[in-house]
């Protein structure tokens, strides 16, 4: 499999992004993430597509799922880009999984296990450098570098009441999504509450292991 077409699916906070992250260096494969996207366009204007909010920003920050039509379209055109990839956000309801289907086939399906007391506690402790877009902890995974720390910012959906309602989110809309790839019988689970080191050990070998 020389660029393989990866799914990363898990919680909010299950630890997609910091897996993701080292799969696109060891496999050479692009990052495709709706979070990431939708931030980065949270003040477009919507309200064209007869949606309750105007903009992506206000669904997201109340912890709400943004409307299919505007994330089918921001994945169809980035899979149609990329050789191979990791999809990390998407798709987080079974009508999404349906439209996933006709953009693309997958080669792995990855599941981090992550339960709820601990999502929480690294959500509410994540922090990110605006600079570089890295991932750290305030306890886990501190910056060494004394200027970095001073820099980090929080993001604006990991304060606690938005982060249970982001997981009741998850729970209605796309724990069904893992049921479907588990009937399917296509899904790696893999222990997503081990050190970030031990899950990516994990992750690494269940790819090379379907190759
Ligand atoms: P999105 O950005 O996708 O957020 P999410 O799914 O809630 O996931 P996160 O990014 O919060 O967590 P993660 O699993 O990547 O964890 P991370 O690696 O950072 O979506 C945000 C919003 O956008 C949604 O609420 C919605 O509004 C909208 N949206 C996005 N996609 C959409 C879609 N398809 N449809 C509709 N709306 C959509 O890790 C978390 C923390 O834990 C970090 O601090 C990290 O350092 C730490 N950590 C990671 N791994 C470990 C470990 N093994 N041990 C200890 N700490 C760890």
């Amino acid at each position: 499999m020389a660029q393989p077409r990866i799914l990363i699916l898990g919680a909010p906070g299950a630890g997609k992004g910091t897996q993701s992250a080292k799969i696109t260096e060891e496999f050479n494969v692009e990052h495709v993430t709706t979070g990431d996207a939708l931030r980065s366009n949270k003040e477009m204007d919507i309200s064209e597509m007869d949606t309750e909010y105007d903009t992506p920003g206000e669904y997201m920050d109340q912890g709400e799922l943004v409307p299919d039509e505007v994330v089918n379209a921001i994945v169809d055109e980035a899979l149609s880009q990329a050789g191979g990839f990791v999809l990390d956000g998407y798709p987080r309801n079974l009508e999404q999984a349906e439209e996933l289907e006709d953009m693309t086939d997958l080669d792995i399906v990855l599941m981090l296990d992550v339960s709820e007391e601990e999502l929480v506690h690294r959500l509410t402790g994540r922090r990110m450098d605006p600079e570089t877009g890295d991932i750290y902890h305030v306890e886990y995974n501190p910056p060494e570098d004394d200027e970095v720390e001073e820099r980090l910012v929080q993001r604006d959906d990991d304060d606690e009441e938005t982060v249970r309602e982001r997981l009741g989110v998850y729970r209605e809309n796309t724990e069904p999504v893992i049921e479907h790839y588990e009937e399917q019988g296509v899904l790696e689970r893999v222990d997503g509450e081990q050190a970030p080191d031990e899950v990516w050990e994990a992750v690494k070998k269940t790819i090379e292991d379907a190759a």
